[in-house]
């Protein structure tokens, strides 16, 4: 019944598959990819980080002409939103890049396939189609890439139209005007960001004090101000307890310090977490272990679980669920199937929140290095002081280093400012290398970039920043 013998077969087509796909194959092995989806590119292509930048893309233009413009002297009519164009936009968006991978697996002779993989030996997958037909392929190693799922709230269920996850918030066909966010993380912030500037009353319930738990407390507290002022509404402490359907609204029960409360909305979105598709591979029976808490599979340091010849790789392995992670242990797990020694240094991965300003980090949180005991300094540099950002009008937030009290070295990085994305590559390469503030400090940036105030910020840790 084996329908053909391939030295890699790699179950599930996102960023980790997909990347691990390409890298086996570049090393000149014979690779399958499994992918349920008609379509390549996962969570993050087809739900995740690309729809979810396109909308905010469009929702950060039109925010920027219905408020913005005025002061460059700018003068428009009243911009409208036509909401089915902007989702056919970043449909289009996510084809194009959906379609880009495939081409990439027709390059490198990568055999696609479409259906359910189960690992049912430890060289061995079967694969469900849609029509429930099985088929069975044989290989040599066996990467698992099968991501994460929406975690869901057992007293508010997800029926995909009034409670949905971020799935589905991506595709609303009109702007709702009352909108829940239970959640106040990644998702939280980037869709309530949305649907709050094209004009929802948005409300966000968190049920721990403050947004971004595991962020830098100090720059996630400056960057809530920021939504704040943007209309985002948010409500802590706050458990949600249930919700019913009320004609064409939901009604959400909450509990806050002992006190019951209800918020009606047009649409839910339930954004707490996200679980690892782990179960029902068939990989347990095999001996590869699962951890019954986070619903990760054990892995080493070379991406290998206990069966030797079967890799696990992105959100389903410990770590932060981001998708350049994951891309890293794609390349990672394929290099050490040939028997390469590569990992991924999880101390050097960036996060971004892709609000307006953004969020973006690498290394230590001030938390962390207090919790570990880690004597450092800090130096701080805002966007109100740099001649760019004064020229973009962009001035909220600021850079924040924080180094090592005796020997200087930068141990965490957060930016909360204009294209705090894009800066942040810079932070990632000197942690990367190990370098001082002092280092940084001494590199000439160019004038006027908002670079500059990361070095500022650098110089700042020994109390030598210049422009403030
Ligand atoms: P996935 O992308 O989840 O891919 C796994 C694939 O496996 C899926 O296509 C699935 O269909 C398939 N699969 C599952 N089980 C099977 C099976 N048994 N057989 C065959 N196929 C199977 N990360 C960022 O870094 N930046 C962002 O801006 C960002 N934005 C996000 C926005 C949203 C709304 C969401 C939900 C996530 C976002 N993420 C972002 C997270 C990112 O999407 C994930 O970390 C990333 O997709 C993980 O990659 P992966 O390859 O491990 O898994
Ligand atoms: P999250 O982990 O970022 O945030 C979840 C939030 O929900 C937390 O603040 C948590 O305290 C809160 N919460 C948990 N249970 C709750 C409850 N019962 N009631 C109220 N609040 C509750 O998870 P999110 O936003 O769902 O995103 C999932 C993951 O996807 C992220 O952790 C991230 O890894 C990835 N992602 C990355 C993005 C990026 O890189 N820009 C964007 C979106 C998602």
């Amino acid at each position: 019944m084996v329908i053909e013998s391939f030295d890699v077969a790699i179950i599930g087509g996102g960023p980790g598959g997909y990347v691990a796909a390409i890298r086996a194959s570049q090393l000149g092995l014979k690779v399958a990819c499994i992918e349920k989806r008609e379509t390549l590119g996962g969570t993050c292509l087809n739900v995740g980080c690309i729809p979810s930048k396109a909308l905010l893309e469009s929702s950060e233009l039109f925010l920027q002409a219905s408020k913005h413009f005025e002061n460059h002297g700018i003068i428009v009519s009243k911009p409208q939103i036509d909401v089915p164009a902007m989702i056919a936009r970043k449909d289009k968006i996510v084809k194009g890049l959906g379609d880009g991978i495939s081409s990439l697996f027709k390059k490198n002779k990568i055999t696609r396939i479409v259906g359910l993989g189960n690992v049912i030996a430890t060289n061995r997958v079967e694969v469900t189609d849609k029509t429930g037909a099985k088929s069975e392929i044989e290989a040599k190693f066996i990467i698992i890439a099968t991501g994460s799922e929406p975690a869901s709230l057992p007293c508010l269920p997800m029926d995909g139209e009034f409670v949905v996850s971020s799935a589905e918030a991506l595709c609303f066909k009109s702007v709702p005007k009352d909108l829940v966010v239970v959640g106040a993380g990644y998702i939280g912030l980037e869709m309530g960001s949305v649907w709050t500037r094209l004009g929802s009353n948005v409300q966000v319930l968190e049920f721990l004090p403050k947004a971004l738990p595991l962020s830098d407390s100090e720059s996630a507290s400056l960057l809530q101000r920021s939504l704040e002022k943007q209309g985002l509404n948010f409500n802590f402490d706050t458990k949600v307890t249930g919700g019913k359907r009320k004609g064409n609204q939901i009604v959400i029960d909450c509990e806050k310090s002992g006190q019951k409360l209800q918020f009606k909305a047009d649409k839910a979105l339930v954004c707490v977490g996200r679980k690892p598709n782990s179960l029902g591979l068939g990989i347990e029976a095999l001996g590869i272990e699962v951890d019954p808490k986070t619903g990760q599979i054990k892995v080493d340091q070379y991406l290998r679980t206990a069966v030797p010849n079967i890799f696990a790789i992105g959100d389903l392995v410990a770590g932060p669920m981001l998708a350049h992670k994951a891309e890293e242990e794609g390349v990672a797990a394929a290099e050490n199937i040939l028997g390469g020694k590569t990992t991924v240094n999880h101390d050097t991965i960036p996060s971004v929140i892709y609000t307006w300003p953004e969020l973006s980090s690498v290394g230590k949180t001030e938390e962390q290095l207090k919790e570990a005991n880690i004597a450092y300094k800090i130096g701080k540099f805002p966007f109100i002081a740099n001649s760019r950002a004064r020229t973009m009008g962009e001035t909220e937030g600021m850079v924040k280093i924080l180094a090592h009290e005796k020997t200087d070295r930068i141990l965490g990085v957060h930016i909360v400012g204009p294209r705090a994305s894009d800066m942040i590559a810079e932070a990632v390469a000197w942690v990367e290398m190990q370098a001082s503030a002092e280092d940084i400090a001494k590199t000439c940036h160019a004038h006027p970039t908002l670079s500059e105030a990361f070095k500022e910020a650098a110089m700042a840790v020994d109390k030598k920043a210049i422009h403030i």
